[in-house]
Order: C-alpha cells, then structure tokens, then sequence
C-alpha cells in the first residue's frame, strides 16, 4: 500500500474508519462481524484505524477496535479522538449540525482531557494513543487552550501525534502555534468539497489532512437507492427519498465515468480524493471484507489529468440537495 505522511507521522494512502462497526449507525452489525472487518482491513494494509469514544455506546467503537488489534498493536496507527463523549455531571456547549437532530454536544474543556485520553486508553487496552484528536472545537474554550492540554499528553507519554477535526484554518494555526499539529480531519469528498481556506493552511503548516466520509456515508458508491430502518442517514437530509433520488441523478455521469475507466465509483471517489493533495489520507469505512479490499485498491489507482478535468467539470455543474452535515 502506497503510504502519505500527516506531520511526522507515515500512514497508508488508505486507512479505515471504525464508526460503521457500532450500532445504530448502517445498518446491521455485530461485534464478530465488526472485529472481522477491522482484521481484513489490516491484513489488506489499512493500518491506520481510526475511531472516536464517541461512536456507539460508553466507547463501544473504541473496545471493539482495542479486540480487533490485540496481538497486532505495532501493526497499527491507533487513532481516536474526544471531546463529544462528556462525562456526566458535566456542563457542554451545542454545535449546531445538518443532522435533523439539529445539534451536537461539546466540553474540551483542558481539565477534562487527560480524563478523556485515560478512558480511551482503556477503552482501547493501549498504552499509548498514535494520533488523538479533538473531535471537534469547543465555542467555549479557546482551541489553542485544548491543545495546550493535549501538548501535556504528548509529553507525558500517552499519546504521540495530536490531531483536530472539524476545525477551520484559524483554529488549525493557533492550535499549531502551540504545538505541532499532525492531522486535521474535515469531511471531504466528491460531494463535499473541502474549505479552501483549510488546505492551504495545512500544507503551508506540513499538516496532513485526513477525510472522512470519503464516500459520502456510502453515496458515492452508488450503491444506495433507499435506507433500512436502523440506518442514522435518515437524520442527514440528503438522503431523504426526494433528494436521494435527484442526487442520484445529478451523479450518474460519474458514476458512467468510473464504468468507463472499469473502476467502481467507490475507487473513483477515492482516487479522485487521493489526487487532490499528496498529504491527504482517507479512511473509508466498511462492514464488508470484499468492499474493504475495493476501496484500498484505489491507493493504486492513477487518474489521468483530462479525467480529474472531466470529473472537476460534471462537478461544478450542480448542486447536491440537502445540505450540509457539519
Ligand atoms: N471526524 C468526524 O467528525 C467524522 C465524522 C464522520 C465520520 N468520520 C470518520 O470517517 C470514517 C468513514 O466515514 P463513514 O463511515 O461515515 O462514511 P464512508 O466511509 O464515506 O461510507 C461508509 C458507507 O459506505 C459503504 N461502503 C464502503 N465501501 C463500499 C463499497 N466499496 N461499495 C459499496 N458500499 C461501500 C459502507 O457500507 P458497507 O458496510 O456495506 O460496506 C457504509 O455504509 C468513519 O468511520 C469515521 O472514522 C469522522
């Protein structure tokens, strides 16, 4: 597997995202077949597993990942993050979101970090977290005092790269004057352009950018015409049955695209993610062995100039309907 480097940390050009793997998120899902998939995924290269103590129940994503490495830890660039996972008692500052659910919860405050780093290390039955993120902002707390904290962990052995996500290019830079920031991880994707303004401080910074969401919660592999019952899309509106169906539509031509180039559209969105900055990473996630080994292929995947115009074009020419998540 081709490799990338966030700061000084080296990861392959294609990670895996865990956060499919918890309940309640797409559809049906076990703890074997969740540990299976994370085992595929690493003996397929995706050794940058990346996770949150926020994605399913009291850290399920994160113990679930920590059984899934055992015996193979030094195999892996163990990834997590905190800040949305509050303990209770606590106090926490809304963010708004696309999601029909209207808000996220938020407390970064720096005196709740270690606490914050110490269940994930349980959690995840490590000694040391390889890259740990602030999952996002706090409109409470300065960034640069949240980093402050994480600069401590760094010092003190429990974590080694720090990381942000869901943040702009101020935060990233006064976050980075404080201490070095490895990785940021903003969703970003066909479907999803990333902040100019973001990328051009992270590559100015030596900072590594890590999507999320690169297939667009599974649309860009366009795979999905309707969603099950326990599938937390129905809160995103752009996969209400009106706008699916109209995006959909608005992405056949690359979907045609992929057909042409005898990739899947999966790949393609990968690929094409892969060709925007030498420095950004994906983590698709994935309940299935087979999808798995698709998406990593497309680390080897080269996209001729006149095709990246091409897709460049097809996507300037509309507008997805429904919004954005964050
Ligand atoms: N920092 C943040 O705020 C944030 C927010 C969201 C996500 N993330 C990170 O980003 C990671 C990935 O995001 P995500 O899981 O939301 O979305 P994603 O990777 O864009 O898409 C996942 C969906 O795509 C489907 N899929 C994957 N490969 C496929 C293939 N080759 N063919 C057909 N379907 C395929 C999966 O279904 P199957 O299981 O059926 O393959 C799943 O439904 C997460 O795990 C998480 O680590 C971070």
């Amino acid at each position: 597997m081709k490799t990338r480097e966030l700061g000084n940390l080296r990861v392959p050009a294609i990670g895996f995202g865990a956060m499919v793997l918890s309940p309640g998120m797409y559809g049906e899902i076990d703890d074997a077949r969740g540990e299976n998939a994370i085992r595929a995924a690493l003996d397929a290269g995706a050794t940058h597993v990346d996770t949150s103590d926020a994605y399913g129940p009291d850290g399920h994503n994160e113990r679930l990942v920590g059984r899934a490495v055992k015996g193979r830890r030094d195999e892996v660039v163990l990834a997590t993050k905190f800040g949305l996972a509050i303990p209770e008692g606590e106090a926490s500052r809304p963010i708004p979101v696309g999601f029909k659910f209207g808000e996220l919860r938020v407390n970064a405050t720096p005196g709740l970090v270690r606490g914050y780093a110490e269940r994930s290390l349980r959690n995840l039955d490590t000694d040391v977290i390889d890259l740990y993120y602030l999952h996002y902002p706090d409109p409470g707390v300065p960034v640069e005092e949240t980093v402050g904290a994480l600069a401590e962990l760094v010092k003190d052995g429990l974590v080694k790269h720090i990381g942000l996500s869901n943040v702009n290019a101020a935060q990233l830079r006064a976050a980075h004057a404080v201490h070095p920031v490895a990785a940021v991880q903003n969703e970003w994707s066909m479907w999803r352009p990333a902040d100019p303004e973001l990328v051009a401080a992270a590559r100015e910074l030596g900072v590594g950018i890590v999507a999320w969401s690169p297939l667009g919660t599974g649309f860009l592999t366009g795979t999905v015409q309707s969603l099950g019952t326990d599938d937390f899309r129905h809160n995103a509106p752009r996969f209400s049955a009106e706008n699916l169906a109209g995006n959909n539509d608005r992405f056949a031509p690359i979907r045609d695209l992929a057909t042409h180039l005898g990739i899947s559209p999966a790949q393609l969105a990968l690929a094409w993610l892969l060709h925007q900055d030498e420095h950004v990473t994906a983590i698709p996630g994935s309940r299935t062995p087979a999808h798995i080994a698709e998406n990593l292929a497309a680390a080897d995947i080269t996209l001729h100039p006149d095709t990246l115009a091409r897709i460049d074009e097809a996507l300037a020419r509309f507008e997805v309907s429904g919004g954005t998540l964050l």
